[in-house]
């Protein structure tokens, strides 16, 4: 691992050195990022800092300075030998009092870097009975408060699965913890709308972009008659799903199989230079 924080790479990477106060680790106040890195270069870099902003400014923290945080993710990644990793940019509200009140002094800026394992072909999921609140103040946000997927998750591991999904308020169809849902029905790719309260994927607006997905928001029972069910995200980009609950299904099925095969032609257009 590398890590560049406030300014700085770290000597030791382990090395304790936010404070104690930090907003973003006492209340969870802070916003992050989660990229890949191909071959050295950072995939998706504006849009991931573009998402970033936005997520900042639904938190109301001001955005971190986009070209101190691509000066970071050079210097983090300068001289690396790196085939497929995992970086992630955290900013938080930085030092503050000890209750969800703010501090106002300047933000706390973290960019790091490790190595990643390449996702497995196919996975299961559950479905978790906890839901997304699409009305939340934070729907849509990439937050540091992420314990209610911790929670999820580790309840998916506990049955076997790699993924929870969530249903939102209503009962319709929302996400993973870390990853958005897509299925097929009649041979349409569907995936829920930001509606639903998903976070805006970076790999599912790549995806709406290049191939023919149809956004609808539907009871999350549509899983139990889905054709094929797959997962996007950062870190699985187009990943079958051969398990939802007890049901099996075909994975990679046929049409997730094209659209893995699009995705892996055109990927390579979104690795910022
Ligand atoms: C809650 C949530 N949904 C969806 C995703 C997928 O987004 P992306 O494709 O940008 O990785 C993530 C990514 O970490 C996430 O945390």
């Amino acid at each position: 691992m590398r890590v560049w924080f406030n300014g700085k790479l770290l000597d030791d990477p382990t090395a304790g050195v936010v404070r104690v106060d930090d907003h973003g680790l006492t209340v969870g106040d802070g916003v992050f990022e989660s990229l890949k890195v191909v071959d050295g270069r950072p995939f998706a870099l504006t849009r991931h800092l573009d998402r970033l902003a936005a997520s900042a400014a639904g938190l109301g923290l001001p955005a971190p300075d986009a070209d101190e945080v691509r000066r970071a993710v050079d210097e983090v990644l300068a001289g690396v030998d790196l085939p497929l990793g995992r970086l992630r940019i955290t900013f938080t509200g930085g030092p503050a009092p000890m209750g969800s009140g703010r501090g106002g002094g300047p933000g706390t800026l973290v960019v790091a870097v490790d190595s990643l394992a390449p996702a497995e072909a196919t996975t299961a999921v559950v479905r978790v009975p906890w839901v997304r609140n699409e009305r939340s103040a934070l729907a849509g946000l990439k937050t540091t408060s992420y314990g209610e997927n911790v929670v999820a998750l580790a309840k998916a591991r506990e049955s076997g699965a790699s993924e929870a999904i969530f249903a939102n308020t209503i009962g319709n169809l929302c996400e993973g913890t870390g990853s958005n849902v897509s299925y097929v029905v009649g041979g349409v790719v569907r995936t829920p709308s930001l509606a639903s309260g998903c976070l805006a994927g970076v790999t599912r607006a790549l995806l709406l972009e290049w191939c023919d997905v149809v956004e609808v928001d539907e009871p999350i029972s549509v899983l139990d008659e889905a054709e094929e069910v797959f997962l996007v995200s950062t870190t699985r980009d187009v990943q079958g799903v051969h398990r939802v609950d007890d049901r099996a299904l075909e994975a990679p099925g046929p049409i997730t199989r094209k659209l893995q095969e699009t995705w892996a032609a055109r990927a390579a257009e979104s690795v910022d230079p």
